[in-house]
């Protein structure tokens, strides 16, 4: 089993979605702890009902983002965490972390990269007035929103759609695609080859078929 800790700062909606697949054993691995840099995240609560271990470091203790990550590496490594996952996690890591914990740093963004990096990939995607938006789940690297693409989902954006919306769909889209990359994950089935990560074992044959995802009007 694959001990995993998970870096919140928020709601934890998408770390209740990775406790539960753990929970429910579709996922070989277990979250051994939480760690968030808002002492106020309801994903704190949501861990400590699921007994797992929490903890808080606030980056605004810190001066310098290095010693930050040094601290946050400290607890993962106490906890022997063997995989981070970030889920929600407003802070950018620098190698630091990334250093301690080479090609197994996951995250995930609420957009499909490389458009709309950064804060708010929601908003930016529907303001960019895109007809399909979705969600990337990626090995973290040095910049942000950038590294190798594990697994990517797409949902339409209706015409009736407010920006909430669309967030919740995408929200919706996130509590499947994250527990479900972990997974892979956890199973070894994951090989990053450069910028592309091949998963092994997958049956694409569908995914050939459905060569036009959205397309409305279009018989
Ligand atoms: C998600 O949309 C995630 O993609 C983004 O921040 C949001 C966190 O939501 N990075 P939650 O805390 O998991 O509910």
């Amino acid at each position: 089993m694959t001990r995993i800790g998970v870096l919140i700062s928020g709601s934890g909606s998408n770390l209740q979605s990775i406790m539960d697949a753990a929970q429910a054993g579709r996922i070989d691995g277990e979250v051994v702890v939480v760690i968030s840099n808002e002492a106020e995240a309801y994903g704190l609560i949501r861990a400590a009902e699921c007994n797992i271990k929490t903890a808080v470091v606030k980056h605004t203790e810190y001066s310098e983002r290095r010693d930050f990550d040094a601290k946050l590496v400290r607890i993962l490594q106490e906890n022997r965490v063997e995989l981070v996952v970030l889920a929600g996690f407003m802070r950018v890591v620098s190698s630091t972390l990334l250093d301690a914990f080479p090609e197994r740093v996951i995250n995930i963004h609420p957009a499909l990269l490389p458009s709309f990096p950064g804060t708010d990939g929601q908003a930016q995607a529907f303001n960019y007035g895109v007809k399909l938006a979705g969600c990337t789940v990626h090995f973290v690297d040095e910049k942000v929103d950038h590294g190798p693409i594990i697994i990517q989902a797409a949902v339409p954006v209706l015409s009736k759609d407010s920006k909430d919306d669309l967030k919740s769909r995408i929200l919706s889209c996130e509590h499947k695609i994250f527990p479900h990359a972990i997974a892979l994950y956890c199973a070894g089935r994951l090989r990053i080859k450069g910028r592309r990560v091949l998963i092994e074992g997958v049956d694409e044959s569908l995914l050939a078929e459905q060569s036009l995802i959205s397309c409305p009007g279009l018989d």
